[in-house]
């Protein structure tokens, strides 16, 4: 039987964080069920061996590991839970361990989260013989996170390295365009669409090419289009930088992809706005994009793109023969409002 995993998510957004570990847990043929979401968490019951990968993909996901137990937000009722396990099955005899309790947004501000931290803390001591509590260099990490009602208590086992997601060093030399999406937003789309290791993923309309990086950096192989050549040969140009190459980026139109099949396309086509459409009306550009998008896709294919929330891409999609899988409401500005969709071929796909 699968033991029950936890991801701490972002909070940047309320639906995707969590929407990307399934995707991620799915794309990479992890079996899993009951995957449950509340704020800032999510719980699944898979194989452990899934943590690094999920972590190591994501954009966002902060760190995972293994749910030891879950109860109410009642001291009592935790106190008592923290005393039923047995830690020396994630803790050896002689290590350094700490324990820390976060608070999700507010949450049950009549729990001492100091105290928890301190009486469990001692429970671990006096059950794993030699263990020490050192908060700064532990050997393993034990976290409560307090959310919704409840209080939830796991080993964290892996972490995200924050440097692999954070192209904009300087000394990294990418220079993205105002219109290139922030880096963790764009890994997120890259796993919303779903590729496997060693596939190839298509954007498109690449721009200077944010997705593309986040793609090869998780192990994909990536092509992209633009219709302005300057911002193909830009792209060309941020991968090398980054001493990364894609599999092709070509100046060519979106309305007519220069691709046979393929499993995932992941793109953020222009709105006519911060980025240009090249003189096309973007609802039109839209809407025959999805139709070329809906021929090269292959069956079990993944497509996952951002559009304004009024141009109602759902339809539109629909109208191209696409499936709704999912789709997510992004407030970018006052005057912009994104939905993010993910659309397949197949009608077999779940609906969430
Ligand atoms: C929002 S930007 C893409 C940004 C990109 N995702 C990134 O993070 O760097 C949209 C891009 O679509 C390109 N474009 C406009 N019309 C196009 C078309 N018909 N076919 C392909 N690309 C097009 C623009 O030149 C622009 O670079």
């Amino acid at each position: 039987m699968s033991p029950t995993l936890f991801f701490l998510l972002s909070g940047e957004h309320k639906t995707l964080p969590a929407a990307e570990v399934r995707a991620i847990l799915e794309c990479e043929n992890f079996d899993h069920r009951e995957f449950k979401v509340i704020p800032k968490l999510a719980t699944v019951k898979a194989d452990p061996g899934c943590i690094n990968t999920v972590v190591r993909r994501a954009g966002m996901c902060e760190a995972a590991g293994l749910l030891i137990f879950q109860c109410r937000d009642v001291k009592n009722e935790i106190l008592r839970s923290a005393s039923d396990p047995i830690y020396s099955n994630y803790l050896n005899k002689g290590e350094r361990f700490s324990v820390r309790v976060q608070r999700i947004f507010g949450s049950s501000r009549h729990l001492d989260r100091m105290e928890l931290q301190s009486r469990i803390g001692n429970m671990i001591l006096r059950s794993v013989p030699e263990s020490r509590v050192d908060l700064r260099n532990p050997e393993k990490e034990f976290i409560g996170v307090i959310a919704s009602g409840r209080f939830l208590f796991g080993n964290l086992t892996a972490r995200r390295v924050n440097s692999a997601l954070n192209r904009y060093r300087p000394k990294e030399g990418f220079a993205p365009h105002p219109s290139t999406m922030k880096p963790r937003l764009a890994r997120c789309f890259v796993n919303l669409s779903r590729p496997r290791r060693g596939e190839l993923l298509l954007d498109p309309f690449c721009g200077v090419g944010g997705l593309l990086i986040e793609a090869l950096i998780i192990g994909c192989r990536a092509v992209g289009s633009d219709l302005d050549p300057r911002m193909a040969r830009e792209a060309i140009r941020n991968l090398r930088r980054l001493g990364i190459e894609p599999e092709g980026v070509l100046a060519a139109d979106a309305r007519a992809i220069p691709c046979p099949t393929i499993r995932s396309i992941s793109t953020d086509p222009p709105y006519g706005r911060g980025s240009s459409t090249m003189g096309s009306n973007p609802c039109e550009l839209l809407g025959k994009f999805l139709a070329e998008a809906r021929s090269v896709l292959s069956p079990d294919g993944f497509l996952c793109l951002a559009s304004p929330s009024d141009v109602g891409v759902q339809v539109l999609g629909y109208d191209a023969g696409l499936n709704v899988v999912e789709s997510h409401v992004m407030r970018v500005h006052r005057g912009l409002v994104r939905e993010i969709v993910v659309f397949t071929r197949d009608r077999s796909v779940r609906k969430g």
